[in-house]
């Protein structure tokens, strides 16, 4: 019974689910990763200049942290890529001649140069010159940011496609120059890079703030990185906010039914308001928003739905707008404490420079999460939004699955991946619990000053 209602299950929406759960969970570790290598490379660099083996110790420390989200993230990243020939073999035929390019590349230029410079990074600490291992980590860093620039060249793609053309039943690419420089693109990457910063300063402040809280011996050395990781937030937070916004103006031009549904704006209106909780709406917000002044028409999910049936035919053209509209808020949520714990860090430690109240600290650690979720619903946005295209305008999404999968063969490897990435994050948590307890603590001083003591 059980079996035969697998079966027969909608193989479009396991595959869509199977897809949202592994990305997700790969997408856990991508930003991270992209922060963190930024960090150490910052302060192996210091700790060149300096000579100061406590700069060193630092890098050290949150190296062997970044090393346990690099190595998850590029596991799981590489389950994402099986899932284009296992799930959506139509959609790989359809766009594999614009999206071999961009993959490639990202393959081939970005992961080696990060994973050959990682190695090097790793093993050449005592080996290389010290210039040359500090370059390496630099490398590593500018490679996760090549990776981030064509997986998103080949997402904006999705969201916008420019430079090809069809040529049996497939889109071709005809200009490799428009498909780098999709405006689409230009908007989403400084917006996913600002949000890896964000992710890796809170992830530095939520441990330093552990461990100034639990004052181990090495807190002195976390509560440098603490107000590091401050400052950087404050950099990530504001370059988020600026991009966000000005990727919400480029909805306005290439995916307004995306941005009607962000908003749950029914009917046409000028000026558009815009709510910030169901029921509590600022009159013009919107329009505010969108034209930098209080008038100008924002066009309803019902004038949309005419346009775009006139375009290309009956159907339903409306996104799923609960899931569109509630993730953009969650999202913009998440920014607003992330801003206000930031604030009070900054104002009360940096500027005032008072001690931070252990039930501040607490709260920090917590704060972890908030880019986490914020990276998360940003994404459920951004690919919800744009159904029921796989392609915008382009490739419906139920016309994008493999033909000859069925549900029960999709239910099967979302099981296996499921299992595999609970044990993964067992592991995970497991050996960063083990590597945050060890800290930055120099055995060797601390057991020469216990034998001394004894
Ligand atoms: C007021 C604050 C924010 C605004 C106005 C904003 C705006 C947006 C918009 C409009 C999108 C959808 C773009 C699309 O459909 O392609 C988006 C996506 C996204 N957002 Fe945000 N965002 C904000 C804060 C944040 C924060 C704090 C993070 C994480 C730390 C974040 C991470 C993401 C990610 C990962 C995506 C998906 C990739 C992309 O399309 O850029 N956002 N954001």
């Amino acid at each position: 019974m059980l079996i035969s209602y697998i079966t027969f299950m909608d193989v479009i929406f396991l595959s869509r689910l199977q897809f949202a759960i592994t990305t997700v969970y790969h997408f856990l570790f991508v930003p991270l990763s992209i922060g963190l290598a930024l960090f150490i490379a910052i302060w192996e660099t210091s700790a060149y200049n300096s000579g100061n083996s406590e700069d060193e110790r630092v890098a050290r420390f949150w190296g062997r942290l970044f090393l346990l989200s690099f190595a998850v993230g590029a596991v799981t990243g590489i389950v994402q890529e099986f899932q284009f020939g296992m799930n959506w073999s139509e959609y790989s035929s359809f766009v594999g001649d614009v999206f071999g390019a961009p993959l490639a590349i990202e393959a081939l230029l970005a992961f080696f140069l990060e994973s050959t410079f990682l190695g090097l990074w790793v093993f050449g600490r005592h080996v290389l010159p010290k210039i040359v291992h500090v370059v390496c980590i630099w490398l590593v860093f500018a490679g996760s940011c090549i990776s981030a620039v064509w997986i998103l060249i080949a997402n904006s793609f999705m969201q916008h496609p420019v430079g090809y053309a069809f040529s049996n039943g497939r889109a071709q690419m005809t200009n490799f120059w428009d498909l780098i420089s999709n405006h689409y693109f230009l908007h989403q990457f400084p917006h996913v890079i600002f949000a890896s910063l964000c992710t890796a300063s809170f992830f530095v402040l939520g441990i330093s703030a552990l461990k100034i809280r639990q004052q181990t011996e090495d807190a002195y050395l976390f509560y440098r990185t603490f107000k590091f990781a401050l400052f950087m937030g404050g950099v990530g937070l504001f370059g988020v906010l600026l991009s966000g916004h000005l990727q919400a103006q480029m909805l306005f031009d290439y995916q307004p039914m995306k941005l009607a549904a962000m908003e749950n704006l029914e009917k046409s209106q000028n000026p558009a308001p815009l709510a910030i909780v169901p029921g509590v709406e600022v009159p013009a917000l919107l329009s505010i928003m969108v034209y930098h002044r209080p008038s100008g028409e924002v066009k309803g999910l019902e004038e949309l739905q005419k346009t775009m049936e006139g375009r290309f035919g009956p159907g339903d053209y409306k996104p799923p707008v609960w899931l569109t509209y509630s993730s953009f808020r969650i999202m913009v949520f998440c920014s607003s404490i992330m801003v206000l714990i930031l604030f009070y860090g900054i104002v009360w430690n940096l500027i005032l420079r008072k001690a931070m109240h252990k039930k501040a600290l607490l709260l920090m650690t917590f704060g972890i999460s908030l880019p986490h979720v914020a990276n998360i619903t940003g994404w459920l946005l951004a690919e919800v939004g744009r159904q029921p295209w796989i392609v915008y305008g382009l490739m419906p999404t139920d016309k994008a699955v493999s033909d000859q999968i069925s549900g029960g063969a999709v239910v099967f490897s979302l099981f296996v991946f499921c299992a595999i990435y609970v044990l993964l994050s067992v592991m995970l948590v497991y050996f960063m619990r083990q590597e945050i307890l060890r800290g930055c603590v120099n055995k060797k001083i601390t057991k020469k000053i216990t034998n001394a003591n004894a």
